[in-house]
């Protein structure tokens, strides 16, 4: 973990503390009337409760997500407790919420579409935030037609009732607003539980699911199905569950029960002073108990941190994301034939899915029962005063834990390697991979009341969404309060915020560019200089030309690209802001970019091809739906995707697309960028920019991965006058496909190759490729199912390779 350097954190919520007053001073109404409404692009345009505990208003993330809910006025991330529709953000500018004349409110994205709505009609008067952080909407003589109360996401306030018709949804990961897989509910006998229900399993976790209702001091006589806490933190439920805060009494205390993405349900309060969250309650002490938190076949350990792992023989589906686990790296299918072996996993269990239970048998005759049942993956067998024996047929919710009096012993193919067994080592449970860094608030002890050391989690990644959005509100303020002469206050507060990232000093960088020397390139928003720094590293400089837009630009790079990690993104080291120079430090890609090899006669293998096709799409697929909701690249192409030592790409420049402009009076979304021959028909129009413009880019630059030719140079015969030459191409392989010519693919894919190359892996890309560049952005796919698509042939025997030449 690394901590937070203490010196500068001082000064933090000093800076803070400004920030809210000019909140807090900015608007203090806290209701609506109806035919008004609140806008997207307007930051004053908040309700914020009387006594100034809750806002609620359009709340930002990335570069182009907004959500309407309500949040904690005074957390330092600005804790978010209740919103509209999780699953659906608003884009950043021309979306509103307003309580119409009809007397129903409704949030509405730019073109219009309803994206939540009330079932208030006419006799609705107004919206009103109340201090409890309950939304209400009125009618006549203040009676109640419709609260936020009724409706909430993931988190239960004080007073606010819990009943058969609500639940408390987790988000997806830290990362994401979208509604996750873990909740929180009374279950049909009347039993409030936690429950993991994913894609393909569901499975209850709490209360203790080896115990029944009763020795879990539940009662399920009780139908009301009601639970509530009051603000001095004492819980209550109809099946007789209770607890207290630890830090029980004060009414003074804001507190906020919530469903956490890592599926504990954890009680805060906020301290008042840090704006920080302690936990003074939660449901399960080890989170490892939290059932489905590694997914198929991983394995949680506790290292005391709890982290997952892969057993022997399987490897995470999607590094950076435990929900997807792990998959076997054999083939399943084991043949009636092929021979296989046990690995014994120690103190470890996976929970359920059995598909025997033999009490008093042996280990052999166990071995035995799993062998014979082709379903049978693994069986558990535990020494206790009995011998018990259990086949799984589904390995899930996995865990290690030293004093577990059963081992696993896993069926593998003889041929699988298994010499790293038991070293579980594990990585963090976090979107990032594990070498990544929490820019504000890493997690750390607190002793609570009852002098255990219990791992505390200060919510970092709502630090993180804190982070970019005081980047965003700081990078205006610079530009606000430079005029009027007192800058050096907010410029402290992000010295604070960035201490994270290296600030280089501009003669640092002139030094170890050896005065922007060796120029690697140049692109829309600057030329690229190699550098080597003091510590040895090799470096590639940005620098941004053009200063007055280069601001912009440089603040946009700074907000995204400081959080986002990921092995097919380039890194970002650090930045320089000196008077008028701005410059970025990134890691150096030895390769250079994709278009200097696949257009250039040192011509890329169609291995290598189909890695660049996959690792862009996940690069992108993480930009668009991972980490940071709706980070839009807008110049995805060839010139753009770095190659690294083993061909392995990494996407550059993203990031550029300039901040929506709050406040300002240009109603464009970053017009225009992108190159042409890569740009979507949308960017042309009037719709809004989404996601879908990189899916158009990135579908050229496969069908170009393909040809070997830049799309500029193509030549089709046929078509029309006004046709580009990719939708003439388009056209001329979907009628070959039509008529089953065979050798359709032979004539697109280079012929540089020589026939070697996968005839089905460049098929499915063509495919792709002709879908991603469809002009109705509605019918072109999204990352996310690109990659799964292209996942599906990844592994292609060697005999598939077409050798008719
Ligand atoms: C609106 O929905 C709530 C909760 O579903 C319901 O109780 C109420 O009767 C509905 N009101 C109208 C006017 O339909
Ligand atoms: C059921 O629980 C509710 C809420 O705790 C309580 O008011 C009610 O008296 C209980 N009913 C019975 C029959 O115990
Ligand atoms: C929060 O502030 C109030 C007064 O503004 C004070 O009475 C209370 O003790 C503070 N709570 C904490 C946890 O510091
Ligand atoms: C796995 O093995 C089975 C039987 O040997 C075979 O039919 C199948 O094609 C194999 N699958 C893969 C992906 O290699």
């Amino acid at each position: 973990m690394r901590s937070f350097p203490t010196s500068t954190s001082p000064k933090f919520p000093y800076f803070l503390t400004v920030f809210f007053l000019f909140l807090s001073t900015s608007n203090s109404q806290n209701f609506l009337r109806r035919g008004s409404s609140l806008s997207v692009e307007d930051d004053s345009d908040i309700l914020i409760s009387p006594d100034k505990t809750f806002s609620c208003g359009f709340y930002g993330m990335g570069q182009n997500a907004y959500w309407f809910s309500i949040w904690f006025t005074n957390s330092k991330d600005r804790t978010v407790v209740w919103m509209a529709n999780r699953d659906r953000p608003a884009n950043g500018r021309g979306s509103r919420v307003s309580l119409r004349r009809d007397g129903a409110m409704v949030l509405a994205d730019v073109d219009g579409s309803i994206i939540w709505e009330t079932n208030t009609s006419t006799n609705a008067r107004r919206a009103e935030l109340l201090d409890t952080g309950n939304l209400v909407i009125k009618g006549p003589g203040g009676k109640i037609l419709w609260q936020s109360f009724n409706f909430p996401t993931d988190t239960l306030l004080p007073k606010q009732f819990f009943t058969k018709n609500t639940k408390l949804i987790a988000r997806l990961h830290r990362e994401s607003f979208a509604s996750g897989y873990f909740s929180f509910f009374f279950d049909n006998d009347n039993v409030l539980r936690l429950i993991y229900d994913g894609p393909d399993i569901s499975s209850i976790y709490w209360p203790n699911p080896e115990f029944d209702v009763f020795q879990n001091g539940r009662t399920n006589y009780n139908s009301s199905r009601i639970a509530v806490y009051d603000e001095m933190g004492h819980f209550i439920s109809s099946d007789q569950f209770q607890f207290v805060a630890s830090d029980m009494g004060s009414l003074r205390i804001k507190r906020r029960l919530t469903m956490d993405y890592d599926g504990n349900l954890r009680l805060y309060s906020l301290n008042n002073d840090t704006g920080l969250w302690m936990v003074s309650w939660e449901a399960l002490s080890q989170l490892c108990h939290v059932h489905g938190i590694c997914g198929r076949n991983g394995i949680c350990v506790n290292t005391p941190e709890p982290k997952c792992s892969c057993p022997p023989g399987y490897e995470i589906t999607e590094p950076g994301n435990w929900n997807k686990g792990c998959k076997p790296s054999f083939n399943e299918t084991l043949s009636q034939s092929q021979q296989v072996k046990f690995v014994q996993l120690p103190h470890v269990e996976y929970w359920g899915f059995d598909l025997n239970y033999s009490p008093s048998i042996s280990m052999d005759s166990c071995m035995t029962l799993c062998l014979e049942d082709y379903r049978c993956k693994a069986f558990s067998y535990r020494v206790t005063e009995k011998r018990l024996c259990f086949t799984k047929s589904v390995l899930f919710n996995g865990y290690q834990s030293p004093s577990f009096p059963a081992n696993i012993f896993l069926k593998l193919p003889v041929s699988v390697d298994a010499s790293e067994l038991a070293t579980l080592t594990g990585t963090d449970l976090v979107c990032q991979s594990a070498e990544s860094e929490t820019i504000i608030g890493p997690p750390s002890m607190y002793n609570i009341n009852n002098k255990k050391m219990r791992w505390v989690y200060l919510y970092s990644f709502a630090s993180a969404i804190g982070f970019i959005e005081l980047l965003f509100v700081a990078s205006g303020w610079w530009f606000l309060f430079r005029k009027q002469g007192v800058p050096n206050l907010v410029e402290d507060g992000y010295h604070v915020i960035l201490s994270r990232f290296r600030r280089f000093t501009y003669a640092e960088l002139k030094k170890a560019t050896r005065n922007f020397k060796e120029e690697l390139g140049r692109g829309g928003s600057g030329a690229v200089y190699k550098g080597i720094l003091t510590d040895e590293r090799v470096v590639a400089v940005k620098r941004l030309e053009n200063m007055y837009q280069g601001e912009d630009v440089f603040w946009a790079e700074m907000s995204t690209i400081g959080k986002i990690n990921h092995m097919n993104l380039v890194r970002m080291w650090g930045f320089c802001s000196e008077g008028k120079h701005r410059l970025l430090v990134y890691e150096h890609m030895e390769n250079q970019s994709l278009d200097k090899h696949l257009f250039s006669p040192k011509f890329l293998e169609w291995k290598d091809r189909f890695g660049v096709a996959l690792g862009t799409a996940k690069g992108l697929a993480y930009l668009h739906h991972e980490c940071l909701e709706w980070v839009i690249h807008c110049d995805v192409k060839p010139g753009n995707i770095l190659l690294d030592s083993e061909f392995e790409p990494k996407i550059a420049d993203f990031g550029l697309a300039k901040l929506s402009q709050r406040g300002g009076n240009s109603s464009d979304f970053s017009r225009i960028r992108g190159t042409k021959g890569y740009m979507a028909p949308e960017w042309a129009t009037n719709l809004p920019i989404t996601a879908k413009v990189d899916v158009y880019s990135y579908g050229v630059v496969i069908l170009e991965i393909v040809k070997g030719i830049p799309v500029s140079n193509w030549v089709i015969e046929g078509g029309e006058e006004h046709e580009s030459e990719l939708t003439r191409f388009v056209k001329v392989v979907k009628r070959k496909i039509h008529r089953g010519e065979d050798s359709w693919i032979e004539e697109i894919v280079d012929p540089r190759l020589n026939g070697q190359f996968s005839r089905n892996q460049a098929a499915r890309i063509v495919e792709i490729g002709i879908s991603c560049v469809e002009e109705d952005r509605n019918k072109r796919p999204t990352m996310d199912s690109v990659v799964q698509a292209l996942l599906e042939c990844q592994d292609e025997p060697k005999n598939q390779f077409s050798d008719s030449q």
